[in-house]
């Protein structure tokens, strides 16, 4: 600990004395040279007239007594004298009757030689007074950032944890989204929709079909049933396989003669959004009768022509461009440019708020929750950064959220069956690394 400069008021080089009056005090002490400390040689060095180069401070102590000897050796003066003003002694007020003493008021009553304070910091200067450790600010500034090391990466990891939290509980917010229809209509939806929403409303209420193309379990088909929801338009859905005939889209007349209807036949005569879920599973024949569908303004039903209904638009949704099968998708079918012409193409990726809100919609304890989210999207960068081949659908988030809810498993454990699973060996660990929970 570095002390106090004192007040020089007297050097004597013969006897190697130097007498001050400390900081605070107000008595005087005389003190051998090797005993006064670093400041007040400092001070008494340069009262006498030695000059230094740069920060005295930054002289060792064997440096600053080198000057004093060299200066007792030069010196034709052997005392010398400052001129010490002792305080004036200040008027004393009439003496009073004494107040009683308010305990909380700080003693402002000028220190008596002698008294306690004086004596301890008398004791004090006496033992640590020489004591002036060097102080060079790398050092120190290494010392810290050693001392500091193993809390950086807690305080990042507790940084990143409130973010993530403060996501969460964001989307407890109930959210309302407002959208204007072409036809001047308002509407406010309430829940959560995927960021491309407001592009695909705009198509379908344009009668633009879309193709919905992203990673399994981002929203599509969620986004196609909210924009027909919010259009007030009747939704239909058809999942699309490689068995599905022509005629789960014409329908079909049966022994009676009698015309057995469809979902598409419906949206086709009376309007609605109809929904292609997995177009790139389809069989090329149905995509035949889809092309003439969209192409033509009539169609040819086992019943008759049917006259398209203005408000009738399609929507497919795919893992794939339809370009054929990917390394992600590998049993998907190429689809023929003439039908994917027909088409908006719109990236739907994973939009981190809704997997927040769907994270949030499972109850799960919200330092649970942000923890999980954080695992997952770590698990998300790896497989990113590494190029594998998995997918960590926010299908995984929810379902893993549930199996920790349950109790039954561990966050490790539900990590396994829901974002390891199909894996290969190698990749596992690729996926796990820097993934933290507990
Ligand atoms: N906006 C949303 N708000 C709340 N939950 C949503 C939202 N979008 C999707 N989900 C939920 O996410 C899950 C996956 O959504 P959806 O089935 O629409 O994805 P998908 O992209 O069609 O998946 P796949 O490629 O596997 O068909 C579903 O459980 C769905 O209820
Ligand atoms: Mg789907």
């Amino acid at each position: 600990m570095a002390s106090k400069a004192s007040t020089i008021i007297k050097v004597n080089l013969d006897e190697n004395r130097v007498t001050t009056i400390p900081f605070g005090a107000r008595v005087q002490r005389t003190d051998r040279w090797s005993y006064v400390s670093k400041i007040d040689k400092i001070n008494t060095l340069k009262m006498l007239g030695v000059s230094f180069t740069g920060s005295p401070q930054h002289y060792t102590m064997d440096k600053i007594d080198d000057l004093w000897s060299r200066l007792k050796a030069t010196s034709d003066v052997r005392e010398f004298n400052f001129n010490y003003q002792e305080e004036a002694p200040q008027p004393q007020p009439k003496q009073e009757a004494p107040m009683p003493q308010n305990p909380s008021t700080p003693n402002t009553q000028p220190k008596v030689e002698g008294s306690l304070d004086a004596i301890l910091q008398a004791v004090i200067a006496d033992v640590i007074g020489s004591y002036v450790p060097e102080v060079n600010p790398e050092t120190v500034g290494a010392i810290v950032n050693e001392a500091m090391t193993p809390y950086v990466d807690i305080f990042r990891n507790v940084t990143d944890q409130v973010a993530n939290l403060n996501k969460v509980v964001s989307t407890m917010q109930p959210k309302v989204t407002r959208v204007t229809l072409t036809t001047g209509e308002v509407k406010d939806l309430e829940g959560v929709q995927h960021k491309m929403f407001p592009k695909i409303l705009a198509s379908i209420n344009e009668g633009v079909n879309c193709w919905l193309v992203g990673p399994a379990g981002t929203g599509k088909s969620t986004i196609a049933e909210q924009a027909a929801e919010a259009l007030g338009l009747p939704f239909f859905s058809e999942n699309c396989t490689a068995t599905m005939t022509s005629f789960e889209l014409k329908g079909y007349k049966g022994a009676t003669g009698n015309y057995e209807t469809t979902k598409f036949r419906q949206a086709f005569e009376h309007g609605g959004v109809f929904v292609l879920d997995e177009i790139d599973n389809a069989n090329p024949n149905v995509l035949g009768t889809l092309n003439n569908a969209l192409a033509n303004g009539v169609m040819g039903f086992p019943d008759g022509m049917i006259k398209k209904h203005p408000n009738f638009v399609a929507i497919a949704t795919a893992n794939t461009f339809g370009t054929g099968p990917t390394a992600q998708y590998v049993g998907r079918n190429p689809i023929d440019l003439a039908t994917i012409d027909r088409f908006a193409q719109m990236e739907i990726d994973i939009d981190e708020d809704i997997e927040n809100a769907m994270l949030n919609s499972i109850g799960l304890d919200v330092n649970v929750a942000a923890k999980w989210l954080e695992a997952i999207r770590v698990a998300r960068t790896n497989v990113n950064n590494y190029g594998l081949k998995v997918i960590v659908s926010p299908r995984a988030t929810v379902n893993g959220a549930k199996l920790i809810r349950s109790g039954a498993f561990t966050p490790w454990e539900a990590f396994e069956v829901t974002v390891l699973k199909g894996a290969k060996v190698d990749q596992v660990e690729k996926i796990r690394h820097g993934v933290n929970l507990g």
